[in-house]
């Protein structure tokens, strides 16, 4: 697959590169609200972000997550999905409107800056294995959200307005694809100075189809095939250092060839 910038993502590429201080600003600003309230300014956070911050993408090892009946998921799907209109945006996500995606909701403990649609009750009754394997998967001590997306136009390039510390952090689960080749991308997007490097694609293995990526360093976005279907799942978490720790050691082992490592330091990102 390739990935060709639209004309708006090539002015906002142009806008960032001649004023790179707002981004700079606003990277800065949320990592240090994000290092302050959620992370309570933990010293073992900094030692993260030091051990990974230069990990923009892992395949994280932990099972598969399989849909048992594709049938009677898609039946399902088709059932509760709506396409939801954005209603709240900020700096680094700031258009407002209908979305490129639909979308069925099954957490949402913080943000809403989608109309949000909870089928957690029939989700749960559904498929009981797949809700007990989001909550066993992530390092997280409490989950925030888990929204299931599912393209139904390409996404441009953007950064979320969500995790904003310095190592990997937003999570993703690629649920269900039947793309005969990788669409999602994500590229290391430094502010000081301002660059772009090239899209990668996630990597698709057989033992994982559970991501996480550094959203503070990079940018994503997928392209889009209108003949096929792909639901992903995003999920947000308060991140239990030492159990991230010791998965995030043991994912970049295991998939040491499937990780994107960035050239850059945090200082090229936000101001220290
Ligand atoms: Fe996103």
């Amino acid at each position: 697959m390739k990935y060709i910038p639209s004309e708006n993502a090539l002015t906002a590429r142009e806008q960032h590169y001649n004023d790179s201080s707002k981004l700079l600003n606003h990277l800065s600003s949320q990592r240090k609200f994000q290092l302050d309230h959620f992370l309570k300014n933990n010293p073992k956070a900094f030692e993260i972000e030091q051990k990974y911050g230069k990990y923009l993408l892992v395949p994280l090892a932990v099972p598969l997550f399989e849909i048992p009946d594709k049938d009677h998921f898609m039946t399902w799907w088709e059932a509760h999905a709506i396409r939801p209109t954005k209603q709240k945006g900020d700096y680094v996500a700031s258009d407002l409107g209908i979305s490129p995606f639909e979308s069925v909701d099954l957490l949402q403990e913080i943000g809403d800056d989608w109309n949000l649609n909870l089928q957690t009750e029939s989700f749960k009754k559904e498929f009981p294995k797949l809700w007990q394997q989001f909550n066993d998967s992530f390092p997280c001590d409490k989950l925030y959200s888990i929204n299931l997306w599912s393209s139904v136009q390409p996404f441009t390039e953007h950064r979320d307005s969500a995790e904003m510390v310095d190592f990997p952090a937003s999570f993703r689960v690629k649920l269900y694809d039947e793309n005969p080749e990788e669409t999602l991308f994500v590229f290391d997007n430094p502010s000081n100075p301002y660059t772009c490097e090239e899209p990668t694609f996630l990597p698709r293995l057989p033992s994982t189809n559970t991501y996480v990526w550094n959203n503070l360093r990079t940018m994503h976005g997928s392209v889009y095939d209108q003949k096929y279907k792909k639901i992903l799942a995003v999920v947000a978490g308060q991140v239990n250092l030492d159990r991230y720790d010791e998965l995030l050691s043991r994912s970049t082992a295991i998939y040491k060839d499937n990780c994107l490592i960035s050239k850059h330091s945090l200082e090229n990102y936000v101001n220290i």
